[in-house]
């Protein structure tokens, strides 16, 4: 096992990919440099590049796949779709199955809609905000992803130069980026409740909706604090506007969702990944009255929504399957297989005298190459030379067996057992070693 390497399968793979995909890519979150690695299969907390490399699977394909590759429950339940029919010009009662239950787990979700992405879920939650609200403007977080949707991808990565004052500006993410929709986006800081608030008000009858993640994976996968949500739950109370939990990641970390572990109520949350059981998926869900807006029973509704796939049974009835095998000791597991290795990695941290933390929460955890203080995107943002340290934890893990995010983030699944934990803090000290040495 050595990446790169000049006689890998995935090498060859990547040159032919290049006279056919721009970049040899479709995908630019899993682009890397010289060349990615080719999946070949998947089973339980492991996968197998086509050079026939074994590694455990730390990324889950960015965090969707809660229960690892070929789960043989989510295989069963979608085999047997597959001998029905895939996907319909009608309704099919996988669709009320699955939203019955999200409705049962989250205690702010009275009604659903399905969609075929998390991109496409927050793009809908917007829309079914200023649909609502009958106004134009939406709030997000300071270096937040949510997908691809215009407004919600505004200052996604801006550098130091851009940052200006404490208040962030409404910076493009994508070249050509109208100046309508960087108009129409007010730009928050994290965990910063009193500029939130400040920020909120001033804006007035204009919000149309506030979208947070409250553990946002691209701003440092630190949690919002428990005063920075009450704060954008009572500035959108205050001002009418409708509070968005994007939960597209985070509602791997509990049963009820994030918003039970901080204990506040969304009027809409976006939800995606975990719920296809692996198959592409999407959802909103929120307070019934701003859901009519969905409705067609009367005739056009406010807000139109359709999608060829939305709903399709496959991913509706693999999601099923997922979420059922989700009780709460799997939570409770996942967890604690997150806190082990999240002491693990900060055990090693100090053993070899690097600079460094894992952050994160539940099954979620990334590796920041410094001891300050990581509260929000500015925070996490690393210095070049924390990113050079990163880039080297990140092959040694690589060449070690073990599958993670360029950018430090890791998602568990409930087949990872304590061996493969154990396996992973082992290849993080001596990747953590590596850094060292190489400093
Ligand atoms: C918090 C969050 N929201 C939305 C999305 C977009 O989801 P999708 O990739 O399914 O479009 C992502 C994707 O990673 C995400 O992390």
């Amino acid at each position: 096992m050595r990446y790169p390497s000049a006689s890998s399968a995935s090498r060859a793979l990547y040159e032919r990919a290049t006279h056919f995909l721009p970049g040899g890519n479709t995908r630019t979150t899993v682009y890397m440099k010289p060349y990615p690695l080719y999946v070949a299969r998947g089973a339980g907390s492991r996968i197998w590049d086509v050079d026939g490399d074994e590694r455990i699977d730390c990324i889950n394909n960015f965090t969707a796949q809660i229960h690892g590759h070929a789960h043989p429950a989510i295989n069963e339940a979608v085999r047997r779709q597959l001998e029905l029919g895939t996907c319909f010009g009608l309704p099919t009662e996988s669709e009320i199955d699955l939203a019955e239950l999200l409705c049962a787990r989250v205690r702010s979700v009275q009604a659903v809609r399905f969609t075929n992405s998390g991109t496409e879920a927050v793009m809908t939650a917007i829309k079914a905000a200023r649909a609502f609200t009958g106004r134009p403007a939406v709030a997000k977080v300071e270096g937040a992803y949510h997908g691809s949707y215009d407004y919600a991808e505004v200052s996604l990565d801006p550098g130091p130069a851009q940052w200006g004052t404490v208040d962030p500006a409404s910076i493009p993410y994508a070249q050509g980026t109208p100046e309508a929709v960087l108009h129409d986006v007010l730009v928050l800081p994290f965990n910063n409740p009193e500029a939130a608030r400040r920020l909120i008000l001033a804006q007035g009858d204009r919000l149309a909706a506030i979208l947070v993640d409250p553990m946002p994976n691209r701003a440092g996968l630190v949690p919002a604090t428990a005063e920075y949500i009450q704060a954008l739950r009572l500035a959108a109370d205050e001002i009418g506007a409708v509070l968005v939990f994007d939960e597209v990641i985070t509602f791997r970390l509990g049963y009820g969702g994030a918003q039970s572990l901080w204990g506040v109520n969304a009027d809409l949350t976006t939800f995606g990944k975990i719920i296809g059981g692996g198959f592409p998926v999407g959802a909103v869900g929120g307070r019934a009255d701003i859901m009519a807006v969905f409705d067609p029973s009367g005739g056009k509704p406010v807000l139109p929504h359709g999608g060829t796939f939305s709903a399709n049974p496959v991913s509706m009835r693999a999601g099923l399957a997922a979420l059922q095998l989700l009780d709460h000791a799997a939570f409770s597991r996942l967890a604690a297989m997150g806190d082990r290795l999240r002491a693990g990695i900060n055990a090693a941290f100090a053993q070899h005298g690097v600079a460094g933390q894992a952050v994160g929460a539940g099954s979620l955890l990334k590796v920041h190459f410094t001891t300050r203080a990581v509260v929000d995107y500015r925070s996490a943002l690393p210095a070049p030379a924390e990113a050079r340290a990163l880039a080297t934890f990140m092959l040694g893990l690589l060449n070690r067996g073990v599958f993670a995010a360029s950018y430090g983030l890791m998602a568990l699944s409930t087949p990872m057992s304590d061996v493969d934990i154990d396996h992973v803090i082992g290849a993080a000290s001596d990747a953590i070693g590596d850094v060292a040495r190489s400093c």
